[in-house]
């Protein structure tokens, strides 16, 4: 008997709430449903509620759908919604007044708006939009220390007319700047853009708009947007002041973190010796900014360092670039001394070994004298007619 009687109050229980939501709490769809472009890549949602809605001391929430350039779709108890997105395919959204309860959602009919995908000839939109940005030191020292250069590179389309041209913008939080540095083709269209400085902050979440539209008097040509992350595009610097010294068999190689925003600790770095004698590459994964390498007497090394932002400072990202190569060791090989006066080399050169005959040093300290007191930069250094005579 009981067990019955149980099943009884809970059927009744159910029963009294369906009626409470369907008598007949009638939901109406928002009104005034608009979608407007309100930068680049980024258009506001706004609607009203329905004026005649009945309120009933209810929460009432709106369901928003979008469905395109992608579909998505979410819930909120605002009257309107910002969306970031490419818009030269257009954008289309729904939305409709919902009511929450425990077991149950109701809603309204929807309402629909769509912003038309602006005008243009297939194939004259750009494509392979690559953007990259670079940490550099800022113009206002006074204000900020490090600001953000930006690089992008395109192709022309491949049904634009040869008299296409066109211009990049981009957008970054509220600000939005157009392209003033150019690099062009042979029919000088435009096919990359650098701003030197830029107001992205590389250490945001918020993604950067890019925008290139164009014109040409034979076509209209399609607009282009695409959004990046700037933590996925950020190119870190290589190391700075990059030294090897030798002594003995040991190469002792040191540098400094590189041009960035990004405090010591942020940073790991990679180490790569390349053996020119024998082609052998030893690569170091390291924190710490200094390394001790054994070496033997007859080979000459390649010595980069590269960097990436670890993880505690920000999401772990890409290696950036490396250093100009250092090259340690035994010079040998034809000479070719053309990329570097010849002359004045030789002659140092020459005098310094003449001096440093009468020295008594291990040979290796002599050549690495000879280098640092010529001062040759890495891509400078000359090369012999047979082995140093020391
Ligand atoms: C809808 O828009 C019209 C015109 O802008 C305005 O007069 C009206 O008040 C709006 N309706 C609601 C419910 O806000
Ligand atoms: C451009 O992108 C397409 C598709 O992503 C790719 O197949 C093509 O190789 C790219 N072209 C160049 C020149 O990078
Ligand atoms: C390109 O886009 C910018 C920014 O939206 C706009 O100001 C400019 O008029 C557009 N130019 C062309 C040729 O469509
Ligand atoms: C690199 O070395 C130069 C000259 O010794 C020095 O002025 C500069 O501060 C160093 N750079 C860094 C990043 O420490």
């Amino acid at each position: 008997m009981v067990p019955v009687l149980l099943i009884l109050v809970g059927a009744l229980a159910t029963l009294q709430a369906d009626l409470l939501n369907h008598k007949k709490f009638l939901l109406l769809p928002p009104v005034n449903f608009t979608i407007k472009a309100t930068g680049l890549a980024q258009v506001l949602l706004h609607w009203d509620p329905n004026p005649d809605q009945e309120q009933r001391h209810v929460d009432l929430e709106y369901h928003v759908k979008i469905n395109a350039p992608q579909e998505d779709e979410y819930d909120t108890r605002k009257t309107e919604s910002k969306c970031v997105t490419p818009l030269h395919e257009g954008f289309a959204a729904s939305v409709r007044t919902i009511l929450k309860s425990s077991h149950t959602t109701l809603a309204s009919s929807w309402v629909s708006a769509e912003l038309k995908a602006p005008p243009g000839s297939p194939g004259t939109s750009v494509t392979n939009l690559t953007c990259t940005t670079h940490t550099v030191v800022s113009s206002h020292t006074h204000l900020r220390p490090y600001q953000v250069s930006l690089r992008c590179t395109w192709l022309v389309g491949k049904d634009a007319p040869e008299d296409t041209q066109y211009f990049l913008y981009y957008r970054f939080g509220v600000l939005t700047e157009k392209c003033q540095e150019y690099s062009r083709d042979a029919l000088n269209r435009n096919t990359a853009c650098w701003f030197p400085r830029t107001f992205i902050n590389s250490k945001g979440f918020e993604q950067l708009a890019v925008h290139i539209n164009g014109s040409s008097k034979r076509a209209a040509i399609k607009p282009f947007d695409q959004l990046f992350s700037p933590l996925a595009i950020d190119q870190v610097n290589p190391p700075r002041n990059v030294t090897v010294e030798i002594e003995s068999n040991s190469l002792y190689i040191q540098w400094e973190k590189p041009l960035s925003a990004f405090p010591d600790h942020c940073f790991n770095y990679e180490l790569k010796i390349y053996n020119t004698k024998n082609g052998h590459i030893q690569k170091e994964k390291l924190i710490a900014n200094k390394f001790i390498s054994k070496i033997d007497d007859v080979s000459t090394y390649s010595i980069q360092v590269r960097a990436a932002v670890s993880s505690p400072c920000r999401m772990p990202g890409r290696w950036g670039e490396w250093s100009q190569p250092i090259y340690v060791g035994v010079i040998y090989g034809p000479g070719c001394f053309h990329r570097f006066r010849p002359q004045r080399v030789t002659s140092k050169i020459s005098l310094w070994l003449l001096n440093m005959r009468n020295l008594r040093m291990k040979p290796k300290l002599k050549l690495y004298i000879v280098w640092k007191r010529l001062d040759l930069k890495s891509w400078e250094i000359p090369r012999f007619d047979g082995i140093l005579p020391f």
